[in-house]
């Protein structure tokens, strides 16, 4: 259970009371992982003995799994973009079911997830962008103003020429898109690698990124923004991320989108989340404002819990601590 207190009760999501407990729908889903590692069929629409032993039956016969039919998906409006979204995962035996919506942002919509026999993890959180991304293809910046298609080393690419399909187009702007969240799992791969404080991220297809999720079977973890840090632990996160953004940049990234929003706490240590804007300073201006912008928006959401840093200074000299290595 986390320390802290929440102050903001804006993720709990009004539709719960409906759903059965969470606590209780995971202990179902824990069963039902076990079960699906001894090959029996597990989803809930098939509790029918006939339908569970047809299924088992079909299974060992041809090798392949039950069909994927998350309960916490009927009734969406969104459900068949969801499923097809996460069909990859529960195929690659990453994820075992869909457990409950965690928050709707701006652009996609996070789940919760049982984690399959492939992944280390019992809980996975599922990023799945909406299809609207995908539609909209005239006005790009309302949805990521400045990004650009990007090669998984960070550099530009240009959406011209031979097999690049035509930015205006449907296919263009589908490409477009997968290359931005692409870009966003390569970063968090990056900075997970390099031991920054991140979830540890698992898959990336088509419009979902697959991670770990960060919180327990009862809460997710609060973001930064939520919550009142105790006094004793602020300077101890602010010092964690700060050596995060170092880490970060010695593998040629700034967050570029870092504030208390998109920084989760829990059991006294922050997880940085939503690389979606990350920027490589190799490529583009403007690297070391981002930087900056960065470094005082971790200082300003914990200074009013008592932990202190000149920001200014701490960023410059991660700046000039990175130039002086060969780029
Ligand atoms: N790994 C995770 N574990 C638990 N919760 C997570 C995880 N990743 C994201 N979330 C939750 O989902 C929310 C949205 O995630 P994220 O910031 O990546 O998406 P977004 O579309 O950019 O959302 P926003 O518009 O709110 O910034 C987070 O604020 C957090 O509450
Ligand atoms: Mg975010």
């Amino acid at each position: 259970m986390a320390r802290y207190t929440i102050t903001d009760k804006s993720q709990i999501d009004p539709d719960e009371d409906a759903a059965p407990a969470y606590g209780t729908r995971h202990k179902e889903q824990k069963r039902r992982k076990a079960t699906a590692r001894e090959g029996v069929a597990k989803h809930s629409f098939e509790s029918n003995p006939d339908v569970q032993r047809w299924l088992s039956e079909a299974r060992d016969d041809e090798g392949a799994k039950a069909p994927f039919a998350p309960e916490a998906l009927v009734g969406r409006r969104d459900g068949e973009w969801v499923l097809s979204s996460l069909t990859a995962f529960y195929e690659q035996d990453m994820i075992a079911d869909v457990l409950r919506e965690v928050k709707s942002g701006k652009e996609a919509t996070v789940f919760c997830c049982s984690g399959g026999p492939a992944c280390a993890h019992d809980l996975l959180a599922a990023k799945v962008y909406r299809p609207r991304m995908f539609r909209s293809l005239s006005n790009d910046a309302q949805y990521r103003e400045g990004r650009t298609v990007r090669n998984e080393s960070g550099k530009q690419v240009k959406l011209t020429g031979k097999g690049v399909p035509s930015r205006s187009s449907a296919k263009g702007r589908a490409f477009q898109v997968e290359s931005w969240i692409g870009y966003e799992y390569a970063a968090q791969e990056l900075a997970f690698g390099l031991g920054v404080s991140t979830p540890r991220p698992y898959s990336q297809v088509g419009n979902s990124l697959l991670m770990e999720y960060i919180g327990d079977e009862e809460m997710v973890a609060p973001r930064l923004c939520e919550i009142d840090v105790d006094r004793g632990e602020a300077q101890g996160l602010l010092d964690g991320l700060l050596e995060s953004i170092e880490l970060l940049l010695g593998g040629h990234r700034i967050h570029g989108d870092l504030s208390s929003y998109n920084i989760l706490a829990w059991q006294g240590r922050p997880y940085i989340i939503d690389f979606a804007q990350a920027v490589d300073p190799r490529h583009g201006d403007g690297a070391r404002e981002l930087l900056t912008r960065d470094v005082v928006r971790v200082a300003q959401a914990l200074a009013p819990f008592g932990a202190r840093v000149d920001a200014r200074a701490a960023a410059d000299r991660m700046w000039w601590g990175y130039l002086g290595q060969p780029v």
